[in-house]
């Protein structure tokens, strides 16, 4: 096994926040693989690292379905970890490009813990990427933390209480993967008197691209999946 592989974060949407590293690699590799939900949608970590691709590399995409079947799931991973090893077996450097950083609710962990099962030999390098949290606060230019606050990042949770609890402890909260409990969340929000300590931010550094205070607004409609919300308990 000669190729090495890479799991390379692109940053959250806007391609100028790629690191140098990041940028490098996906210049240097032969193969880039990006990850994607549905065979028709489009992979927006490719559309990022497209732009950085060298000469000749292969594209090779890889369907996730979003499921809860763990089984299916597995399935899935380790198949694409076999595609993957094909190609490192070839002598060929491997780049896996994930949205945001490869660290966070990122399918590479997966895909990482499949590869050293099948090629324990393999070189992996993660190269991190500025998360989307980051950069839907850097947005408003406001901070994520200060002094001794503490900060949780958490996928929104579907029960109040666990809401409850990360609200109580943490100072700030990111709540990420919002976009299926949003009217949820913000009850809670509510019945807390946070709801004008949060802001609403979606699509950061993408096309439709859109953060509010005003949560109430959003009540009842569909969300995009890429959208989150953050709450400061010191204030927004
Ligand atoms: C599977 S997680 C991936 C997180 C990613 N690895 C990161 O570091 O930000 C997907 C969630 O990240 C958040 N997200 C990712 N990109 C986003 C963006 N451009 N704007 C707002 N939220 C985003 C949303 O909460 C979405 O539901």
């Amino acid at each position: 096994m000669k190729g090495r592989f890479f799991g390379v974060g692109v940053g959250p949407g806007d391609p100028e926040l790629i690191t140098l590293k990041g940028h490098r690699v996906l210049g240097g590799v032969q193969v880039v693989c990006s990850p994607r939900s549905a065979a028709d949608r489009e992979s927006i970590a490719l559309s990022i690292a497209g732009r950085f691709t060298g000469e000749g590399c292969e594209i090779m995409e890889l369907v996730f379905p979003m499921s809860r079947d763990g089984e299916a799931l597995e399935r899935r991973w380790l198949e694409a970890a076999g595609k993957i090893g094909s190609r490192l077996e070839q002598g060929k450097d491997v780049a896996f490009v994930t949205l945001g950083d490869p660290g966070l609710y990122s399918t590479y962990a997966y895909l990482v813990e499949k590869l050293r099962v099948l090629h324990p030999e393999v070189e992996i390098e993660t190269i991190p990427g500025v998360a989307a949290f980051l950069a839907c606060a850097a947005a408003r230019n406001t901070p994520l933390a200060q002094g001794q606050e503490k900060l949780a990042v958490v996928p929104a949770p579907g029960n109040p209480a666990d809401l409850h609890l990360a609200l109580q402890n943490f100072e700030n909260v990111v709540l990420m993967k919002v976009a299926r409990n949003y009217d949820q969340v913000v009850q809670v929000l509510e019945d807390l008197h946070l709801k004008d300590k949060a802001f609403f931010a979606s699509r950061c550094g993408l096309e439709g691209s859109f953060a509010t205070d005003d949560l109430d607004s959003l009540l009842g409609q569909e969300k995009d999946y890429f959208s989150m919300l953050i709450v400061k308990r010191g204030g927004r």
